[in-house]
């Protein structure tokens, strides 16, 4: 049994319609939240959130956005406080990755172009959208009135030059939520995690390195950090990149 400290609190989830997203939309929903989530994936979209509505019985409302378009977000924002009350807690979570081994030199403008604006600017755009009206909440009993937390990726720590833009979109990540940490305090803490990224097993593989915990992180590794972070049990900590990489982070 979990604890529902989530009631009556809603949260927003970029790229919620898989993965790590659609992980921790389960877990908040679990915890008593109303979740929207976001994605430019429609179909897949709308499938999680029948899913985690009938294991849950909370309300997920889905809404189609790319977060790398201002005009989108805005109206995603809009619509995501006439479905819900408030939102307590942002996951900003949706990112992309390029393929794996165009070093910095051989990169492509128009790769380049795409993953900074999702990666880097989503992320930006979400949370600047969303801190006026998330300031302005109250909640008894909370001396806070709103949480964000910010995906990133091992990648921004330990810098990846087969992964260049990658890697500058997630150090990107981590200035973004120590920004917001330090501009939206006291009201709203600011939480980052990285983990193992996506192409760790070749990385490992080809830098022949041995992950000290012995094995690669799942979904589940990364979403009770996430729940940690929007929970009462973590109200001191902002500003703050956790590593979820099973001792890798450097
Ligand atoms: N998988 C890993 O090993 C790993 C490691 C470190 C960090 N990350 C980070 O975790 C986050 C989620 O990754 P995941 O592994 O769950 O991947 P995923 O592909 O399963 O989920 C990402 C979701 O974001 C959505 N998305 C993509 N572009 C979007 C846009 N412009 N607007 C809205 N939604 C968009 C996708 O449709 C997808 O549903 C990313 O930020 C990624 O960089 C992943």
């Amino acid at each position: 049994m979990v604890e529902r400290f989530l009631e009556g609190r809603g949260a927003l989830i970029t790229g919620g319609a898989s993965g790590f997203g659609r992980g921790t939309a389960y877990a908040f929903a679990e915890r008593g939240a109303d979740v929207v989530i976001i994605d430019i994936n429609e179909e897949l979209l709308e499938e999680t959130a029948k899913k985690v509505t009938n294991k849950t019985g909370q309300k997920i409302i889905p809404i189609v956005c790319d977060v790398s378009k201002s005009v989108q977000v805005e109206a995603m924002v809009k619509q995501t406080y006439q479905e819900l009350e408030n939102v307590y807690v942002l996951f900003n979570n949706a990112g992309i990755g390029v393929a794996y081994g165009k070093t910095i030199c051989r990169l492509r403008e128009e790769q380049w172009d795409r993953i900074m604006s999702v990666n880097l600017k989503g992320q930006w755009l979400v949370a600047k959208s969303l801190c006026r009206k998330m300031k302005a909440q109250k909640f008894d009993n909370d001396t806070l009135s709103g949480r964000m937390i910010c995906n990133a990726s091992l990648a921004g720590i330990n810098l990846n030059p087969k992964l260049p833009a990658y890697s500058i979109t997630k150090i990107g990540v981590i200035a973004l939520a120590k920004l917001l940490a330090m501009t939206l305090a006291p009201n709203i803490t600011a939480g980052i995690y990285k983990d193992s990224e996506d192409v760790i097993k070749t990385v490992l593989k080809e830098a022949n390195v041995h992950i000290p915990l012995n094995r690669i992180g799942t979904v589940e590794d990364v979403v009770d950090l996430v729940v940690f972070l929007a929970s009462p049990a973590s109200t001191y900590i902002t500003g703050q990149c956790i590593a979820v990489a099973g001792g890798l982070a450097k």
